[in-house]
């Protein structure tokens, strides 16, 4: 491996075995502690949008395996302005041993890999957000054992958020079931990959726009902001859209008994998830978040080579 750009430049495979590594270094961190087998090795975090859990869980990730992180915030490196993407990438490989870049257009992840010395993992992009989906994944086997044939159930915009479950969900042999407003669908280049990641009777995708059609016989119920960071600007339209697909206690009462209802968070509160939903018996979005730091292990772990 030599970048981690989006999930489904991997094999199902590759995807599974790095979802195992993350069970088994899960388990050493609440155990004896990791190894550090990431000693002398520091990830360079360029962002050029906000970040809570990506910031976080990428930099304790580097210091539990005995690496360190180095934070490089949107003011300071002007991507792209003031320096070209090509340069910053050749710079950056000559001082660190990995990036993760959380950027606007994907195109610009894989512009940083294309001149990079070194592995290069998106944090984020308008396309996709693969880290969420690898500590998505984790979180849905940890508490079913398996995906396989499970209906893991979107509601709401078609993002990257939605294209990482989608393609990690197929992949690892669950149905996929998207239900968003007209207008609001994944981009082309993900139903392409849906179609063909899908497994025929052993994982299928399919497209809706009813909520409450999806939700029958859901294992899980996910949701992201109706509005993602840079499309400010469509606040308002987006508002009036969407209540329609809101996760409640309505919808989450048609879905299977032991539904577990995910968010990748920050969650708009009572916008696209309620407020009881999101505290209640169903929701794993905390344990969701904390699963990032484990899967972001798994993924560096065999970038760098180790474990
Ligand atoms: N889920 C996620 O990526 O959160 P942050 O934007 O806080 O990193
Ligand atoms: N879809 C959201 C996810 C934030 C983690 C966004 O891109 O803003």
């Amino acid at each position: 491996m030599n970048h981690f750009l989006d999930i489904s430049e991997y094999s199902a495979a590759e995807i599974e075995d790095i979802l195992n590594l993350a069970i088994r270094l899960k388990k050493e961190h609440f155990s004896e502690g990791n190894k550090p087998l990431f000693k002398g090795k520091v990830l360079g975090m360029i962002f050029q949008k906000p970040s809570l859990r990506t910031r976080v869980s990428f930099d304790m990730a580097m210091r539990h395996m005995g690496g360190d992180a180095l934070y490089l915030s949107p003011a300071e490196i002007g991507l792209g302005k003031r320096e070209t993407i090509a340069d910053v990438s050749r710079v950056l490989s000559g001082y660190v041993q990995a990036m993760m870049a959380r950027v606007f257009e994907h195109e610009h992840v894989v512009e940083l890999a294309r001149w990079a010395t070194i592995p290069v993992v998106n944090g984020l992009s308008d396309f996709s957000h693969p880290c969420q989906g690898m500590a998505d994944a984790l979180t849905i086997l940890e508490k079913f054992g398996s995906m396989k044939g499970l209906n893991v159930v979107y509601v709401g915009d078609g993002n990257n958020v939605a294209v990482s479950l989608m393609q990690v969900s197929l992949m690892m042999g669950a149905n996929f079931i998207i239900a968003n407003p007209a207008g609001y669908d994944m981009p082309q280049a993900a139903k392409e990959n849906g179609a063909r990641l899908a497994q025929g009777d052993q994982s299928r995708i399919k497209y809706l726009s009813d909520p409450h059609e999806a939700a029958k016989g859901a294992h899980v119920i996910y949701t992201d902001t109706w509005t993602s960071m840079g499309q400010e600007e469509e606040t308002a339209k987006r508002e009036a859209v969407f209540p329609p697909y809101q996760v409640n206690a309505q919808l989450v009462s048609e879905a299977d008994k032991d539904v577990i209802v995910m968010h990748c968070l920050p969650a708009h509160r009572n916008h696209e998830l309620t407020d009881d939903v999101a505290d209640g018996p169903h929701s794993v979005i905390f344990p969701q978040a904390h699963n990032r730091l484990h899967a972001q292990k798994a993924v560096l772990a065999r970038l760098f080579g180790v474990a």
